[in-house]
């Protein structure tokens, strides 16, 4: 998603922006730009490319020793408009005087744009942030002379949609304002001036004291002074937070690529996840506000956390014998669901600013269900918004594709579904403590599974050619098999598909031709013999099997081609382990095909646009 820094202080501008903007590329991103304010006037460097074009330019321009004190920058990841210079950000007003960064979509763009070319405006983008400009500038000049919080908040009124915005004025070089609704944003607090950026990571270069700026809140940046004012313009008073993640946090800690050193990063956060909500070997979650009774748990999600939520699904059902839905977000918005007070809707969500997932919470709280999210990233709006929150510990998840967050979301939910069958007397305090002690013997059985992974990276560079791959499971093996073949694709760019075991005899066998690489989690004893005939039905079609096993389903090694064994996990618990060696296995398939692991095309770490 697009991402937003900007800068006012003694510092030299232009090296914090684009340090900021450094720390914002893995959002993923087209195009980058920064604006200052140099002796009365506003000059723009914005280039397509990656943000070395920009640093050329940016040299080109020979800066360095111009009094600059404030400055705002942008990446952008396109929405409207095709990648360009032109369509990069930040955006002028048509005199110069005001130029805007901006992430999120003003969905009412086009009216606001037939407006203003009648009042005269022409535009020079085909994005729909460039009206942004215009307007501020117009109000500057019509209606609030000189006032540029006024100006921007008069522009805010008109817009429909999300935004976080930079906005900075020739005429005011001491200040620049920020604002922000949907779209996160967040000030940061400096000894030698303040910032603002899109998340905290790309501020840890600079200053550990953040502010979150909340929906519809708009922010007075000065070099002293930071002043927040609410939707109806009242001063805010809010304590800065401090940031704890060390900046190596953010940094890829001597591995290659911040995928592996989140999947390696897993039994930590595993355990952090589960030992911030037990105390004593029993369950110490923060209020959940379950509805009574709870008819029917919802859970919403989009990609890896939908697939989350679908082991949640079975593992809730299992325990707690409360029917479970899980639902793509960006479905379940248009689909009139039927929920009601009775309902509890799990979020879940590792940015907490996925706009799909947020949207449907949104969706689902005023047809009266009881919104529990489970989030990362803290402070995020969907965090922020939802009426109940259990935060994961997996801390910053650089990497697109996301490993360490599935682990500690499956996590999180385990936790919860034990809290809801201890509530619903479906399961005693000691039966839960028992699988509390199972749980918190997981991370160790993760560091195992680490332990093996050149088995995975030779498997891999075997296969790495491979045109399509098939991943086949029933039950939780079918959840995790729906993760596994994601994070496939998403880095390695191989088509792949995961199947219900049963049901691939009903039309996609079709496709399996010798040679065909399937790949089988095999860790529920109770379905082991149907998926072993699903297994001798593929392979009878040419298939190459690779079995990802539990010592308790053993014998399908008998009809597998290649095994990877796994520590006697729990059948209950199995996804939680058995999810690392597919991580791995995409990895690797990535890194033989030479791809951009961390920043897979395409792909942006939050989707944060419809
Ligand atoms: C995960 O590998 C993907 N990058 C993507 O599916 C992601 O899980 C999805 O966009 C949801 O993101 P969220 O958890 O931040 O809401």
């Amino acid at each position: 998603m697009c991402g937003i820094v900007g800068y006012i202080g003694s510092r030299p501008v232009l090296p914090v922006l684009l340090d900021g903007l450094a720390r914002l590329e893995y959002r993923g991103y087209d195009s980058a730009g920064i604006a200052f304010i140099l002796r009365g006037q506003i000059r723009i460097c914005k280039k397509k490319g990656r943000l070395a074009q920009l640093e050329q330019a940016l040299a080109a321009a020979d800066l360095a020793g111009e009094p600059i004190r404030v400055g705002i920058g942008h990446t952008r990841w396109a929405t409207h408009g095709a990648p360009s210079d032109e369509n990069s950000h930040p955006h002028l007003s048509a005199n110069g005087r005001i130029a805007v960064v901006h992430n999120g979509i003003i969905e009412n763009y086009i009216d606001l744009k037939r407006y203003l070319c009648a009042q005269g405006c022409c535009f020079h983008s085909e994005t729909d942030t460039e009206v942004v400009a215009h307007l501020v500038d117009l109000h500057y000049e019509r209606d609030c002379p000189g006032d540029l919080m006024a100006a921007v908040c008069l522009t805010l009124a008109e817009l429909e949609g999300s935004y976080a915005l930079g906005v900075l004025c020739a005429d005011q070089p001491d200040r620049f304002i920020a604002a922000r609704k949907d779209s996160p944003l967040v000030i940061g607090l400096g000894e030698d001036g303040h910032f603002i950026a899109s998340d905290i990571p790309a501020l840890l270069g600079q200053t550990r004291r953040v502010l979150i700026m909340e929906d519809r809140e708009v922010a007075v940046i000065e070099r002293q002074r930071v002043q927040l004012f609410d939707a109806l313009g009242r001063p805010v008073c809010r304590e800065p937070l401090q940031v704890q993640w060390d900046s190596t946090a953010a940094e890829k800690g001597g591995y290659k690529h911040f995928m592996m050193k989140e999947i390696f990063e897993e039994p930590r956060a595993v355990r952090d996840t589960l030992t911030r909500h037990i105390r004593r070997g029993a369950l110490d979650l923060p209020a959940i506000g379950w509805p009574r009774p709870v008819r029917q748990v919802c859970i919403v999600a989009c990609g890896t956390a939908y697939h989350a939520g679908m082991v949640a699904k079975i593992v809730i059902e299992q325990l707690c014998r409360v029917p479970v839905v899980v639902d793509i977000a960006s479905e379940f918005r248009y689909r009139d669901p039927i929920l009601d007070d009775e309902t509890m809707v799990i979020i879940i969500s590792q940015s907490g600013e996925t706009l799909d997932t947020l949207a449907a919470m949104r969706e689902a709280r005023s047809r009266g269900g009881h919104i529990l999210a489970v989030v990362n990233v803290v402070g995020s709006s969907i965090a922020r918004e939802a009426a109940a929150v259990l935060f994961t510990a997996a801390g910053p998840e650089i990497a697109v594709a996301s490993t360490k967050a599935y682990s500690t979301q499956l996590a999180a939910l385990y936790l919860l579904a034990f809290s809801l069958a201890q509530r619903l007397n479906r399961m005693t305090a000691a039966e839960v403590g028992e699988k509390i002690d199972a749980l918190l013997a997981v991370p160790a059985m993760i560091d195992s599974v680490l332990a093996s992974q050149a088995e995975i990276q030779r498997f891999a560079a075997a296969h790495f050619n491979a045109h399509s791959i098939f991943f086949m499971g029933r039950g939780l093996d079918y959840a995790l098999a729906m993760e596994a073949s994601l994070k496939l694709k998403e880095i390695s760019y191989i088509h792949s598909e995961a199947y219900a075991g049963g049901e691939l005899k009903h039309g996609t066998i079709a496709l399996i031709e010798p040679g065909t690489l399937v790949i089988c989690p095999l860790t529920q004893p109770a379905l082991l013999d149907k998926m072993i005939s699903n297994i001798r039905e593929v392979k009878a079609r040419g298939a190459l099997i690779l079995g990802i096993l539990t010592p308790s389903c053993r014998k399908a090694a008998d009809v597998c081609d290649a095994v990877f064994m796994l520590p006697d996990v729990p059948p209950l618990l199995a996804p939680l382990v058995a999810v690392t060696p597919t991580q791995l296995f995409a990895y690797y398939m990535s890194l033989n095909k030479g791809l951009d692991v961390d920043k897979p095309r395409n792909l942006a770490k939050s989707v944060t646009v419809e």
